[in-house]
């Protein structure tokens, strides 16, 4: 019997481990609530949204090291990536055009190389489930448009080695986008070398509705150089701005002012204390599944990939835990906001009673 939409509520959080979404800033909730009719793709008639926007696309600027930054608050990483190898293609000199990207790479690449025509290369990663930068620099040629590192990946959490990524694109003529869709709001608090503050770094994704706390969705795309938008803008003719460069028409300004808020609110103290606190569950997490004889990937970011007996995942999916496995069969336990130690100190006790 279908429930009565009025009755029907949210899951709650409290036994979701593997997703990249999260209870969203009481601040982004309570701006989205505010904005649920504005459209930004329409920027001449809704203003108000659009100047949030804008304040959304500096703020991000900041996190990802680029002063003036060019950009959009997309529907997620899935836009953000499709618009990165569009723009990329479009600003492309080859006849047939081809990405390379690590086989880390999201799955949205995938569906962006099939809707644009353009041809995927993905290449190994090495044992430690980064991009190998010899595979890289063997499957680019005159044909690369757009060579693509991720920074914080999906499965791994891991950080491609930047810097060597954009030497093979700038070897090869081509562009490099850096995927931070989810690690975005964490990699300023770390060592990594991830944004623009590598020259070769055209575009960059980092999503407010992951790590960001703002509500769904709420993606960004960003660009170095005011060219991409303009390789992907198309007239509009009925509207009061002449063009746009998003893939979609009408957005979400409930997902731009909940990104706005939750920047204003977070960037960068609040972004910091959940990073530290994050990544120390992370290791926590990480030593307590390796005492008790699992084999665990190292976490770099706060995500642990942990091969547990296909008996164990089964029950303790049956116990409600939100567990996914990676493509090589490890359960992945993203540490989003949500995710509490007193959380973890229970699934650990229904996992020792169930294992
Ligand atoms: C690294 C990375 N890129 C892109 C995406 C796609 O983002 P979305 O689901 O918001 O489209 C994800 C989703 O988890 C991701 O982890």
């Amino acid at each position: 019997m279908q429930q009565p939409v009025g009755e029907a509520r949210p899951q709650s959080f409290d036994r979701v481990l593997s997703s990249m979404c999260t209870d969203p800033h009481p601040a982004a909730r309570a701006a989205a609530e505010r904005f649920l009719a504005s459209n930004p793709g329409d920027p001449g008639t809704y203003g108000t949204v659009a100047d949030l926007e804008s304040d959304a696309v500096v703020a991000l600027g900041e996190l990802a090291g680029l002063a003036d930054p060019n950009g959009y608050v997309t529907s997620g990483g899935t836009e953000a990536n499709v618009q990165a190898l569009h723009a990329a293609r479009n600003l492309a000199d080859a006849t047939d055009p081809n990405v390379v990207a690590p086989e880390s790479a999201h799955f949205s690449f995938t569906k962006a190389a099939e809707l644009l025509g353009v041809e995927l290369r993905t290449v190994p990663t090495d044992e430690d489930h980064r991009a190998d930068v010899d595979a890289v620099a063997a499957a680019v040629d005159d044909d690369t448009a757009l060579v693509v590192g991720v920074a914080g990946s999906t499965e791994y959490g891991r950080v491609d080695p930047i810097p060597a990524l954009a030497d093979v694109a700038a070897d090869a003529g081509a562009r490099l986008h850096v995927d931070a869709a989810w690690g975005g709001f964490y990699l300023p608090f770390t060592d990594a070398v991830w944004d623009f503050s590598v020259e070769a770094v055209d575009t960059l994704t980092i999503d407010p509705h992951k790590v960001g706390r703002a509500v769904v969705p709420a993606g960004g795309l960003l660009a170095r150089e005011t060219e991409t938008l303009d390789a992907l803008a198309i007239s509009t003719p009925y509207l009061e701005t002449p063009s746009q460069a998003s893939l979609t028409g009408t957005r979400s300004g409930a997902g731009v002012a909940s990104a706005a808020a939750a920047l204003r609110e977070l960037w960068p103290d609040g972004y910091r204390v959940e990073y530290e606190r994050a990544a120390g569950l992370a290791d926590w997490l990480a030593d307590e599944l390796s005492d008790r004889g699992h084999a665990v990937v190292e976490p770099e970011l706060p995500l642990v990939a942990v091969d547990l007996p296909d008996e164990a995942f089964g029950a303790l999916r049956d116990a409600g835990w939100k567990l996914a496995r990676t493509g090589s069969g490890e359960a992945r336990i993203v540490l989003m906001p949500h995710v509490s130690r007193s959380m973890l100190t229970e699934f650990l006790a229904d996992l020792d009673r169930l294992a």
